[in-house]
């Protein structure tokens, strides 16, 4: 039935409780199932997953990589056919090594640096509805794409930039967790937390000014590559690490592609690349994610059709813009183009490569507005308005940030002027403060609405608004924090014409929910289940369960005491077969 204002309906689910337990909840009427968890051999014939996690580092590259992400659906066919088989392409975030290898991370060889490296990247999987169930298929798609896959340069930072020269070929992507889809059916995968990656022993190693920056140090995230495999030495190839921090393109139809790093969307942290078109024009929208950093918009320079006509990336030709956030709720798009505003020859700017290579210093130089760590970015398909979480943070010195500390975040929503995606000026205002109104009264959540620190975001074709969730288990450990009502991660949907809100999933224990896509038919959707049972994630080993939140420990999937937690993407449908959210 319509609601009061005659407007259909758009959440039609019975709501789920909050949980801990070590399992998936879904609604009544759906169901969830485990597709392609981490280890599952690429093709039937592939090197099966050993649950000692003994496999070698040659047989993880032929083998799903550890802690999904970012994902995207691309049907195989047009109408029914493509809501009945597709290629899954998905992210792997990262890895914990102390599930990787069998006897940990402790000691580090060139063999585990490889695991690790192969355990990175993106999936490409061809997925089918066989007897009505969806199936992982063999396919000749199938592929990974590691960190040690070839990858190539375009844009303004050619593979031929002296800063692009280093001792080892140019190879491989890393920390990939939101993702993007291009009109012209390719992937983007996105480089996060690249800095972690890379370190040094060399105790006369120090970081230059941008290195800083961007969080670069001689001991990394602890992952302790560099003191078995010289690639990732500060050191002793200083130019590697300039490498990363890109968004990457990847053609799923072609398996033997070289991925390519598109450096006009500049170097960052980069979240997610969310695209959308204005104009016929591309629009890519993209966070920083890390507490106070900001969130840019590439801009294409010519309709994206015209561009591949004549055999141009659409993604190599437009202008990176970066967002500056007014108290009166205006808004604005400051240009990162040399030769414009502060990036001058005069105030040390070489060029437009050199604008790229240091998108943050740019952003600094031209006064964007600091954010509580940009997370995705989601695009209504009716409205064109701009979603944006915010996961939690400081609360930086603007009203877009308006808790001070922001340990639950919020989506902030832009209008671009005359909803033109490519406009340089828009108003904003906040969609919802996330958090618990038990502890924070300026939080407008019903009790049983309760959630924290939004990250994935994604739009349906009919606008439903879908937010999962990444509570670090850090803050689900510590009651002072103020998480011990909400539970493990979860997704919501959400009406945003009325601010409706309601749960539709909940994780097994220590997870996080990411990665969204959804057949075309909108009766299947998939979602990703990262680090199930990260109770003791190498970087935080204090985070061990407390009385105020026992969901530290996962057997998820395999229910098996003898294997390890693994990350898996789960399809989830309706029993009567109906559009989900309905
Ligand atoms: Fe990898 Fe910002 O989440
Ligand atoms: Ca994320
Ligand atoms: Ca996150
Ligand atoms: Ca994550």
């Amino acid at each position: 039935a319509p609601d009061a204002k005659g407007r259909r309906r758009l959440l039609g689910f019975q709501a789920v409780t909050p949980s801990t337990d070590d399992a998936i909840k879904v609604p009544a009427g759906y169901s969830a199932e485990v597709l392609i968890p981490w280890g599952t051999p690429l093709n039937s014939r592939g090197p099966q997953w050993k649950k000692d996690a003994s496999n070698t580092a040659a047989e993880q590259a032929l083998q799903i990589g550890m802690n999904h992400d970012g994902m995207s659906f691309f049907p195989l066919g047009a109408g029914p056919f493509g809501a009945r088989q597709g290629l899954l392409v998905l992210n792997h975030e990262y890895v914990d090594q102390v599930l990787l290898f069998p006897d940990g991370d402790a000691q580090m060889t060139k063999e585990k640096v490889a695991k690790s490296l192969a355990a990175h990247g993106v999936s490409v999987v061809r997925v089918a509805q066989v007897d009505g169930r969806w199936k992982h298929v063999d396919s000749k798609y199938n592929r990974r794409v590691t960190g040690s896959t070839p990858v190539t340069f375009s844009g303004p930072v050619g593979r031929a930039h002296a800063a692009l020269q280093a001792k080892n070929p140019a190879m491989g992507t890393l920390n990939n967790c939101s993702n993007g889809q291009t009109p012209w059916g390719t992937y983007l995968a996105c480089e996060e937390n690249w800095n972690s990656y890379f370190g040094t022993t060399d105790t006369t190693w120090k970081p230059n000014a941008e290195q800083a920056r961007y969080g670069v140090n001689a001991a990394g995230f602890g992952y302790k590559w560099h003191q078995a495999d010289p690639r990732f030495d500060l050191a002793v190839n200083p130019n590697e690490i300039n490498r990363f921090g890109w968004v990457v393109e990847i053609d799923p139809f072609a398996p033997e592609s070289t991925p390519v790093k598109r450096t006009a969307l500049g170097r960052i942290k980069h979240e997610g690349a969310t695209v959308t078109e204005s104009r016929g024009r591309i629009v890519v929208y993209t966070g920083d994610d890390q507490d106070g950093e900001y969130v840019y918009k590439f801009v294409g320079s010519a309709p994206w059709r015209r561009l591949r006509a004549l055999r141009k990336s659409p993604l190599d030709h437009g202008t990176l813009y970066v967002a500056k956030f007014n108290d009166d709720g205006s808004g604005e798009w400051l240009p990162l183009a040399h030769g414009t505003g502060p990036l001058t020859v005069e105030n040390g700017w070489k060029d437009q490569a050199d604008v790229l290579l240091r998108t943050r210093s740019a952003a600094d130089a031209v006064g964007a507005t600091k954010l509580d760590r940009p997370e995705w970015v989601a695009v209504q398909p009716h409205t064109k308005d701009v979603y944006l979480t915010l996961t939690n943070g400081s609360g930086w010195d603007n009203d877009v940030n308006p808790r001070k500390p922001n340990p639950y975040g919020h989506i902030v929503r832009w209008r671009e002027r005359g909803g033109d995606n490519t406009a340089l000026s828009f108003e904003w205002d906040i969609f919802l403060l996330a958090g618990d109104p038990a502890y924070d009264p300026t939080v407008k959540l019903a009790p049983e609405d309760v959630f924290g620190s939004p990250d994935g975001l994604g739009f349906d074709r009919d606008g439903r608004l879908w937010i999962q969730t990444d509570i670090s288990n850090s803050s689900q450990n510590l009651a002072s924090k103020k998480y011990d009502h909400i539970g493990n991660n979860q997704m919501l949907a959400a009406d945003t014409r009325t601010g409706e809100i309601r749960r539709f999933l909940v994780g097994p224990r220590g997870c996080e929910v990411t990665g969204f896509a959804m057949a075309p038919d909108q009766r299947t959707l998939f979602v990703n289940i990262q680090h199930p049972g990260e109770a003791t994630p190498f970087w935080a080993p204090n985070s061990a369960p407390t009385p105020q939140n026992p969901n530290a420990v996962s057997s998820w999937p395999d229910k098996d005491p003898a294997s390890r937690p693994r990350s898996a993407t789960v399809v989830i449908r309706k029993n009567d077969g109906g559009v989900i959210g309905t």
